[in-house]
């Protein structure tokens, strides 16, 4: 008989972290990955917020909040082990959480520098190992989805020199990762969104600036984070089981590659 379709297929009961779970497509993922029949640790630095997903989801004990600000980077691994000691071992991590600050070029000092890098790219690059080397160790032919931004490809939008950088230097790791993990059965792959209906679109834009980029995507729209959290879950799923290394556009169009 044929399996009817589940987009979800082979999450059951497994384990998934989500960072940026607190808000936008984080949030949206995590309330994805519950439906799915995973066991979601939610972390972001927000606890109030990421509490309040926990509650969206029902606490009925199969699902963890993790309250922890990834601007932490010596922290990384031990939280990522105390989370599988109380989850179990992690079948997806789902790296969603970013930090942009859009500014003028000349407005950059190193402290923006320093936050957008250490957030997007260096607890980029001590998140994923810290998983995979558990991953490696118990023999878990898992799964890691990052995120970059379309801006990777086409530069800087409304300001966000700085974050650009962060976000083109997640696609060339995530594929160092994906060559390195590839040969243990994990896969790595990283999500490009377009513009997206979260605070993170609308922080330090002009309504202007906002709707103009809308226009200049085919579909006329924002993507809505639920838009994302489905092809996290199909990339977490065992449908995805021959994709790694791959940057996956999901921008409606407004960037095409
Ligand atoms: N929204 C868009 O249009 C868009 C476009 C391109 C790429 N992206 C990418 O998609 C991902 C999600 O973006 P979003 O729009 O949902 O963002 P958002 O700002 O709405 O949410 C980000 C979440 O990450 C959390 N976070 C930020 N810094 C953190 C830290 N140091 N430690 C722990 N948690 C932290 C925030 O508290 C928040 O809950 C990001 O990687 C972003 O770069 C978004």
């Amino acid at each position: 008989m044929t399996e009817p379709w589940n987009l979800g297929a082979g999450l059951e009961d497994r384990v998934v972290l989500v960072t940026g779970a607190a808000a936008g497509i984080g949030k949206a993922t995590a309330l994805a990955m519950a439906s799915a029949g995973a066991r979601v640790a939610l972390l972001d630095r927000d606890g109030d917020g990421v509490h309040a997903t926990l509650d969206e989801l029902g606490d009925d004990g199969r699902h963890l909040a993790v309250s922890f600000d990834l601007s932490n980077t010596r922290a990384i691994e031990p939280m990522v082990k105390d989370t599988a000691a109380k989850m179990g071992d992690i079948w997806a991590l789902a790296h969603v959480a970013a930090v942009l600050r859009r500014q003028p070029l000349e407005e950059v000092t190193e402290e923006d520098w320093d936050l957008q890098l250490g957030v997007n790219l260096k607890a980029t690059f001590f998140l994923n190992r810290s998983v995979g080397e558990l991953m490696i160790a118990a023999g878990t032919q898992g799964r890691i989805i990052n995120f970059t931004s379309g801006s990777f490809l086409v530069g800087p939008l409304a300001g966000s020199h700085v974050y650009v950088a962060s976000k083109g230097g997640v696609v060339s790791m995530a594929r160092g990762f994906a060559r390195t993990y590839g040969k243990h059965g994990i896969l790595v792959n990283t999500i490009s969104p377009g513009q997206i209906d979260t605070a993170m679109q609308h922080d330090g834009q002009s309504p202007e600036s906002v709707a103009a980029a809308t226009e200049s995507c085919p579909l006329g729209r924002m993507g809505q984070p639920e838009e994302l959290a489905a092809v996290v879950v199909f990339l977490a799923s065992k449908h995805a089981s021959f994709i790694n290394g791959a940057t996956i556009n999901v921008s409606g169009g407004a960037i095409m590659y």
